[in-house]
């Protein structure tokens, strides 16, 4: 059955039906922009209005939040409006929609697709997968089963929180070289090493489709590093994947 999964960005709220046996979207997917400012009732009236271009009011939805989600409750709000932190999004986004929604971190959604359908199926072991973009979020894994919530983006590196030296914002913003910013990631990624001695890293986020233009330059990581293979997809597979786990069984 097709379950539908919506992405909520920095910049862009994105979303369509996910084909679960394949890890794919079954229909190609329709984006707004995200409200400025990006408060509760602003983004939730967007995110209607994607599902609704779908025709899927009512039916399961799995929603991404970039930030810390516990039990449906967004905790934190690096990159949007600050009223979104102790909101009962579960609450909000099930009444504009008119169905059940499950809300999850946009990086441990993008994590969970990987790990299912793209660079990380099958993989053992401890496994971080980042997504760089507006911030840097992070999924950890252990023999496939997720650390929910890791904020790994917003470790300290050199005296700065990692993402606003290294996600593709601090790029754009600084114009960095392809050179100069991946001695930044490459720099991150040792710290995260250090840490948690993953097995493997996987890179997400837009900027995963360029990956030959920085991946060769990183430098100083043991870990395989690979780039994702869903693309800007994972985070809705993702949220369609958590929607149908929580779903009851009749449903699913
Ligand atoms: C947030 C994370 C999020 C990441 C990517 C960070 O600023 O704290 O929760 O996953 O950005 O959107």
């Amino acid at each position: 059955m097709d379950v539908f999964g919506v992405d909520i960005g920095g910049s862009g709220i994105k979303g369509a039906p996910v084909d679960l046996g394949r890890g794919e979207i079954a229909r190609e997917r329709f984006k707004v922009l995200t409200p400025r400012p990006s408060t509760p009732d602003a983004v939730a009236g967007c995110v209607r209005q994607v599902v609704e271009h779908f025709g899927a009011l009512g039916g399961p939805v799995g929603v991404t939040f970039p930030g810390v989600v516990t039990d449906g409750t967004t905790r934190t709000a690096a990159n949007v409006d600050k009223s979104w932190i102790g909101r009962d999004a579960a609450a909000l986004l099930g009444e504009e929609l008119g169905g059940p929604v499950t809300v999850l971190n946009d990086a441990d959604a993008a994590g969970l697709a990987e790990m299912t359908f793209g660079a990380g199926r099958g993989r053992m072991g401890t496994v971080v997968v980042l997504t760089f973009g507006t911030g840097i979020g992070s999924a950890l894994f252990v023999d496939g089963r997720l650390v929910p919530n890791t904020e790994l983006g917003h470790l300290e590196l050199q005296g700065h929180e990692a993402e606003t030296r290294a996600s593709t914002r601090a790029k754009d913003e600084e114009d960095l070289s392809w050179g100069r910013w991946a001695k930044r990631v490459g720099r991150y990624l040792a710290h995260v090493e250090m840490l948690f001695s993953p097995e493997l890293f996987v890179i997400g986020g837009g900027v995963s489709r360029k990956a030959a233009k920085f991946l060769p330059l990183i430098e100083g990581v043991s870990a395989e590093v690979v780039p994702a293979q869903l693309e800007n997809n994972a985070g809705i597979v993702g949220a369609a994947m958590a929607a149908a786990a929580s779903a009851p069984a009749s449903a699913a």
